[in-house]
């Protein structure tokens, strides 16, 4: 077995589909076996298989909390079903109450791929925001905005640059000598997107998911650590018991938390930063509270890992009240990519590959008709032996895509692999439901085309 360690490339055209090892190796939570409010076929067929803290999110719902979501388009070539899939599940969150943020990633379409800005605006809006409009997106509740007019978030880049050095992004991207620094600084702006809407003028502190395909996680990994590497205080385990809060001391905060330049301390700004983080405890309902300045750290003996959100976000806003950025690492979800239609990876560049929410029908059929096949050479064969529905294209883009209904689809699946259902007849069940689904986008966006100004923040219209 190759025990090489996997590098996720975000830019390159190789994906890897061991998904196992993908969580093994960096540290994702399977969703399996989670159950989730209100799922779509996404999350019930497993389709969404991973996370980083989206417990968080789901308490937030629970307790009525706000929270948000952020994700972002490339906006270069056409949009095709594959980039539907983010789309379903922001809509998914916009229904269990998050408020959605969606970043056209202009300025890393222009660095990395050639697109200007102009014409980033244009393919942003002509070909995404109106299928976002089509699939269902609510314009009140969403906000697009272009990397290259909310400085903000090239801000948030640069200061956050400071964090991190090109050994770290060697580690997460695979980087060398020859790297584009284009490839340098896109990651940072996406940093910035990521974290933003937390900032005061763009929802303040709230908890952010991200829902992407898992080739962005390694912006993730960047973003979440050097969120965390900016906090004023943590927060760990004890190991006797409860949990303790230290202070962590950079640049930005020393003066607050008494560090004077000679190397001494200043007691009582010290005093005064733990007497704070007492009163933050004890807002929380605890009374046994035991402040060791001396130590470094107030312990909070009673509190359990389920007290951790709570207190940590109690901590951010004391950061921010004190001068700090105060930022909450994101949470995340990672979505399976469906193969493309030739059976190797789907890509806009290459047509025959995917299908584009604004083919027609008969090119929709043209397709699928010349899909990858899961069935046997035969048909004799193939009554024999049965086909494989886990590499049936047709299959795969109805359990995708296009099929609702749960138990007619497991009928498909095994009725296909016994023999029953044949290759040819399984196409045609996805012509129907693929023709069904096209037809009702293309209505949809019709419909919903006045709509579109809408969807565009205040700075972006
Ligand atoms: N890099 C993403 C892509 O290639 C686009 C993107 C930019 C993005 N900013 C983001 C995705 C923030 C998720 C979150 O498609």
């Amino acid at each position: 077995m190759d025990e090489e360690a996997l590098v996720i490339d975000p830019w390159g055209s190789a994906q890897s589909t061991d998904y196992d090892r993908i969580i093994q190796q960096f540290g994702l939570t399977s969703l399996e076996g989670r159950s989730l409010p209100n799922p779509t076929k996404l999350h019930r067929r497993g389709i969404v298989f991973a996370h980083r803290d989206v417990e968080q999110i789901l308490e937030a719902r629970r307790t009525g909390l706000p929270f948000g979501v952020l994700t972002g388009l490339m906006p270069s070539g056409q949009m095709h079903l594959g980039h539907s899939m983010v789309v379903e599940q922001a809509k998914w969150f916009q229904g269990l109450g998050g408020d959605v943020t969606i970043a056209v990633a202009d300025l890393e379409s222009q660095a990395t791929r050639g697109v200007s800005l102009a014409k980033g605006r244009e393919v942003a809006l002509e070909e995404y925001v109106s299928h976002y409009a089509a699939l269902g997106l609510n314009p009140e509740k969403t906000n697009v905005y272009f990397q290259s007019t909310r400085p903000v978030v090239q801000r948030l880049g640069f200061q956050l640059g400071k964090r991190t050095n090109l050994t770290e992004f060697e580690a997460i991207y695979g980087f060398n000598g020859e790297t584009n620094l284009a490839h340098v600084q896109a990651p940072l702006v996406q940093v910035g997107d990521i974290l933003h809407p937390q900032l005061d003028d763009f929802g303040g502190l709230r908890p952010i998911v991200v829902p992407v395909g898992v080739d962005q996680d390694p912006h993730l990994r960047l973003t979440r650590g050097l969120a965390a590497k900016t906090n004023w205080f943590n927060i760990k385990a004890s190991s006797s018991s409860g949990l303790l809060v230290s202070l962590s001391v950079h640049d930005e905060n020393a003066d607050v938390f008494g560090q004077l330049p000679n190397g001494r301390v200043d007691r009582e700004k010290v005093a005064n930063v733990f007497s704070m983080v007492v009163e933050i405890a004890v807002g929380l309902g605890f009374s046994d509270i035991v402040s060791s300045p001396k130590q470094g750290h107030v312990h909070i003996p009673s509190a359990t890992s389920r007290d951790k959100h709570a207190l940590q976000f109690a901590l951010l806003n004391l950061e921010r009240r004190l001068g700090g950025m105060g930022l909450l690492a994101p949470s995340s979800t990672y979505h399976h990519f469906a193969v493309g239609m030739t059976g190797s990876k789907m890509s806009s560049s290459q047509p025959k590959t995917t299908l584009f929410l604004r083919d027609d029908l008969a090119a929709v059929e043209k397709k699928i008709k010349r899909a990858f096949s899961g069935g046997q050479a035969t048909v004799e064969e193939h009554r024999r032996l049965g086909g494989n529905p886990d590499i049936d294209v047709a299959y795969q883009y109805m359990m995708y895509f296009f099929e609702e209904n749960d138990a007619f689809l497991a009928e498909l699946n095994s009725s296909f692999r016994s023999g029953t259902l044949l290759a040819g007849e399984m196409k045609q069940h996805c012509i129907e439901a693929a023709s069904q689904w096209m037809t009702n986008l293309h209505e949809m966006r019709d419909q919903t085309a006045h709509l579109v100004p809408e969807f565009l923040a205040s700075d972006s219209r």
